[in-house]
């Protein structure tokens, strides 16, 4: 009897040290598991570099944009040793649908961040909530989404490359050499761009040829009569500049060489709040005008959305030297 007990004491004794050298085992392993977690997630941190995506999105908005990034996190490499690991700070934002082609971005400009937006798809990496309001909706999406954590300089831009709306080099100002000429090619276009010149004024068009938009491309105040049926943003203005803006100062001419392919430097954006930018995408998506209407008021307002005169028509001698440093 006396025996068993010992033996039973024993066994206890053996099977509680058993359980301690268990149990400091396994905290001591959770010591390690976390330590290291906690490098991770402070390596993480100063990793944290702004990329396009909804990470600055409000929850509670109903413009919330569900997208994700479309590029996936580095998570190695401490970034004080490899600089090459921060983005650059100048962003590309495309609006596309599903159907365009935009390799063209990818294969030309590395050097660039790419924020490439289908309108069309609720699957693709970025989108838009719904699929209205053309490029604006894109333009704003990003805008609202990445607030707080913007490039210094941002080129908003069409899914298309070549175009017949873009900039070019007229033939009275096209440099000496045929290299010169940025035609119709968003990539020689942008490529060309120059980032102080934007940096410096905040809003830089694309297109330098002032026509179509330019002197004069909307009369918003004139006799309705006047109105052209071609021109339905014209009629429309009044009533969205109110709604948009919250004041009756429509001005009796908008005007901006056309097609809403622009640079702007983070200062120029964030001179509005992002409550604004997220009331102008609730018109946008709100609005019952059609996509061609409500673009069209967008594609007239962004140079005053981004601090530019009512009538922003440069000259395009002066836009070609000073913005794409063409024609010197
Ligand atoms: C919702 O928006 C309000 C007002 O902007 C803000 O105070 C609040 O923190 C937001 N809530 C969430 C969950 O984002
Ligand atoms: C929509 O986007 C997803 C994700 O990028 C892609 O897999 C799918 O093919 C796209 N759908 C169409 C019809 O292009």
């Amino acid at each position: 009897m006396g025996a068993m007990v010992t033996c039973r004491r024993r066994v206890l004794g053996v099977s509680v040290a058993a359980v301690v050298l268990i149990a400091l085992l396994y905290f001591n392993l959770h010591q390690l598991d976390f330590s290291g977690l906690r490098t991770f997630l402070d390596e993480s941190n100063l990793d944290e570099h702004p990329r396009f995506g909804p990470q600055h999105h409000g929850q509670n908005s109903s413009v919330t944009n569900t997208a994700t990034s479309s590029q996936p996190t580095t998570t190695s490499a401490p970034p004080v040793q490899t600089p090459s690991t921060t983005p650059p700070d100048k962003v590309i934002v495309i609006a596309s649908t599903q159907s365009d082609d935009t390799s063209w971005i990818g294969e030309n400009f590395p050097d660039w961040q790419h924020a490439i937006y289908v309108v069309d798809n609720q699957s693709a990496p970025l989108h838009t909530e719904i699929n209205k309001g053309n490029e604006a909706n894109v333009y704003l999406t990003y805008l609202i989404a990445n607030y707080d954590n913007l490039p210094s300089t941002i080129v908003f831009s069409h899914d298309h490359r070549t175009h017949h709306h873009g900039s070019r080099s007229p033939p009275n100002i096209r440099g000496s050499s045929s290299t010169n000429d940025i035609a119709f090619d968003n990539v020689a276009t942008i490529k060309a761009l120059r980032i102080p010149y934007v940096q410096q004024t905040g809003y830089a068009n694309l297109r330098c040829i002032q026509h179509p938009g330019c002197p004069a491309g909307l009369r918003p105040l004139r006799t309705p009569s006047l109105f052209s049926p071609m021109s339905p943003q014209e009629r429309a203005m009044p009533a969205a500049w109110f709604e948009l803006f919250g004041n009756h100062d429509v001005p009796e001419v908008l005007a901006a060489a056309c097609c809403a392919q622009f640079a702007v430097s983070r200062d120029a954006v964030r001179k509005r709040g992002k409550a604004e930018y997220e009331r102008f995408l609730w018109w946008l998506l709100d609005t019952p005008l059609d996509d061609y209407t409500s673009g069209r008021i967008f594609e007239f307002l962004w140079h005053v959305v981004f601090g530019m005169g009512a009538v922003h028509c440069p000259d395009e001698g002066v836009c070609y030297r000073e913005q794409f440093g063409v024609g010197v």
